[in-house]
């Protein structure tokens, strides 16, 4: 499947991010639990050089927990701060004030060599499209916060949430692009929804879906869509699926399309159930 997508905000959305690492001392950067590595874009490394880092492995409620543990180790290893979050329900929220305090020890302590004392950690908030960046301010933020805006000499035209005392947050979060030019890359994007489905094939894609799902959860086929054997060609699972469900076109055939929408909607609400499409150190 060949993917292609060149947004034109693309540089855009760069150079304000640029500008705005700037002001922050920690880079709180969302990624997808269900492909960590997929929904990241490594461009942020360089972009955040010399920042505090924390990853949240966020809708950890959709991946596999012994996968969320897995990548969790994974990104420590490489020197990250790591929490399994899901903004939705706030979980793994609690956690994050204690580990911005320790991701900028460093830091604070420079501070307070200095002279400056309890000035709070600035941090931005940064992802790819739809890996829930809104999503996660909203809750982490809550209704408890006060908006400071428009300090003097500081952040001319910026906007902070006040999180507490010690913490304050870029209300606009950094967007980045996801990098696809592998296309084993594309098709983990567009199975969890970040590119577009009207730009691509859905039925090629639902086809990939059915063959991650072979390999490593062939039972969540044969529960979900009454498959009697997952190991099938993938065409005839997606027949199933459509008979199964009753997908038929006006004359009764098949409406393989409506199969392949259903497939794709059921694993990204979570219907299909707890599923990791990438797994640590596997190319
Ligand atoms: P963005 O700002 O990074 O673009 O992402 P946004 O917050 O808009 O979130 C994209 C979608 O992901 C939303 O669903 C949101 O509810 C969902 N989401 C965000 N965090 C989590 C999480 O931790 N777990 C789960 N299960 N879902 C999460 P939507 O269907 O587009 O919107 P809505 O129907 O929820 O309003």
């Amino acid at each position: 499947m060949n993917i292609q997508w060149y947004p034109g905000h693309m540089t855009k959305a760069r150079r304000s991010m640029q500008e705005d690492i700037r002001l922050i001392d920690l880079i709180v950067e969302l990624v997808d639990a269900r492909a960590p590595l997929a929904s990241r874009n490594p461009d942020i490394d360089q972009l955040g050089k010399g920042k505090a880092r924390l990853i949240l492995l966020n809708k950890s409620d959709l991946a596999q927990e012994q996968w969320n543990i897995a990548w969790t180790e994974w990104f420590r290893k490489k020197g990250f701060y790591v929490i399994e979050v899901d903004s939705r329900s706030g979980a793994g929220l609690k956690k994050i004030n204690a580990v911005v305090q320790e991701a900028c020890r460093e830091k604070l302590e420079r501070d307070r060599r200095r002279g400056i004392m309890n000035r709070p950690v600035r941090a931005m908030v940064a992802g790819i499209p739809n890996v829930g960046k809104s999503t996660f301010i909203n809750s982490f933020a809550g209704k408890a916060c006060t908006k400071t805006g428009n300090r003097p000499g500081v952040t001319k035209g910026k906007q902070w949430i006040r999180l507490n005392k010690s913490l304050e947050l870029l209300d606009t979060p950094g967007i980045l692009w996801p990098k696809f030019e592998d296309p084993r890359v594309g098709i983990l994007l567009a199975l969890l929804g970040t590119i577009n489905d009207e730009i691509l094939d859905r039925d090629e894609l639902a086809l990939e879906l059915l063959k991650l799902l072979q390999n490593r959860y062939p039972r969540v086929l044969e529960k979900r869509y009454e498959i009697t054997d997952a190991g099938m060609e993938p065409a005839k699972i997606l027949e199933n699926i459509a008979a199964v469900r009753g997908c038929l076109m006006k004359g009764g055939s098949l409406d393989l399309p409506k199969a392949a929408r259903l497939l794709l909607d059921d694993f990204r609400s979570g219907k299909l159930g707890r599923i990791t499409l990438e797994i640590p150190d596997e190319k």
